[in-house]
């Protein structure tokens, strides 16, 4: 027999599930105003009608109406009267302006590879597989890369790596850099602009963000910035790096126990292997207490995360929140290194650690 719901509490709870969808439906109009590049039009503040944005992007006027309400009445945009709205300047910094630290908008821009993993998901909660960050296609690696990107332009050179002791000094000498899991390789490009005299290597699996890494460092001009799949070509093993870069992917890998100790085997005796994982905590009721984001992690997670992380037969599955700072230290220390400090950076989502052997 189903059981009777207290009214009022069921009222409740259904506007709170409801407030979810609701959430989903904004976050499916970021994506779209993102793509159509409806932020950057908005920029700059100036209260605007459907009219004059569709003149002005040559849109069709009828969608954009709908659209604006939609902003309007999630408070994405401001409403200022006679259905004109505008990006207040913190709307800017998170849905238009990409090299902001604040940037979010990137996040958003994947929701359609991100989702539709849904309709393969129920097979891997059957056979405990999940997929890789292929399986969110070219357009995943870009969500991912854009959505990190911003940080690695406006903070990794300027702030984080002089926070680093020695790191600065070493790279403006000349030494080399892995980037352990690099994603669209933007962090490495970053460095490398600003320390020509060392040699970059990001190792990687998903072949859509090898190919965007390559595509990025030649962009940049870069000649020095070299990408490896690193099922064909692990990390060697000969101590050759000075300084290696783990950016949030620790929790995403199958085996990270077999990866750190590859690290451990590439850096030198003096070398420095800075890592960058979620905030996270040790436990459920602890994440859920500490941190207002954790559904959205939780989900994250299932969606991307965890999936990676179990993508192989036997993956340790450590997912979004797995890699908490005490599992960090346990493993690091068990891969051979001897020194691990947390280093205090102001981020909204991540931690960092300094680890030496
Ligand atoms: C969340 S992304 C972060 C990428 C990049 N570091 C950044 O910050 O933009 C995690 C990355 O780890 C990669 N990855 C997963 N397992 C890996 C492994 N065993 N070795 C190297 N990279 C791996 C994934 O393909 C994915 O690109």
């Amino acid at each position: 027999m189903p059981r009777t719901p207290d009214p009022e509490r069921l009222q409740e709870f259904a506007g709170s599930v409801f407030h979810s969808l609701q959430g989903a439906m904004t976050s499916a109009m970021i994506c779209l105003g993102d793509r159509l590049g409806l932020y950057q039009a908005l920029a700059g503040g100036e209260a605007v009608s459907s009219e004059a944005l569709a003149q002005q992007t040559g849109l069709s006027e009828r969608w954009l109406r709908e659209w604006l309400h939609q902003q309007g009445a999630a408070g994405v945009l401001e409403h200022r009267g006679e259905e004109r709205f505008a990006l207040s300047p913190e709307a800017e910094a998170v849905l238009a302006n990409e090299d902001h630290p604040a940037f979010g908008a990137g996040w958003f821009s994947s929701l359609p590879q991100t989702m539709g993993v849904l309709e393969e998901l129920p097979e891997a909660f059957r056979t405990g597989i999940g997929l890789d960050y292929d399986a969110l296609g070219a357009e995943g690696a870009r969500g991912v890369e854009r959505g990190f990107g911003a940080w690695f332009r406006s903070l990794l050179v300027p702030v984080a790596l002089p926070r680093v002791e020695g790191v600065v000094e070493a790279l403006g000498r000349g030494i080399r850099v892995a980037d352990v899991g690099c994603g669209g390789g933007v962090a490495l490009v970053e460095i490398a602009k600003a320390f020509p005299a060392s040699e970059y290597h990001g190792y990687e699996t998903s072949q859509h963000a090898l190919d965007r890494a390559r595509a990025n460092a030649s962009a940049a001009g870069l000649e020095n910035v070299h990408f490896h799949d690193v099922r064909q070509e692990p990390l060697p093993e000969d101590g050759r790096f000075g300084f290696v870069t783990s950016f949030d992917c620790l929790h995403d890998m199958p085996d990270p126990v077999s990866v750190i100790q590859a690290i451990r085997g590439a850096l030198a005796e003096d070398g420095v292997w800075l890592i960058s994982d979620i905030k996270a905590h040790d436990g459920y009721e602890a994440n859920v207490e500490r941190n207002p984001m954790a559904a959205l992690m939780y989900g994250t997670s299932v969606l991307t995360c965890l999936s990676s992380a179990l993508s192989e037969p036997g993956g340790l599955g450590l997912g979004t929140l797995g890699l908490h700072e005490q599992l960090a230290r346990q493993l690091a220390a068990e891969a051979g290194f001897a020194s691990f400090e947390r280093l205090e950076l102001d981020h909204p989502v991540n931690a960092f650690y300094v680890v030496r052997p």
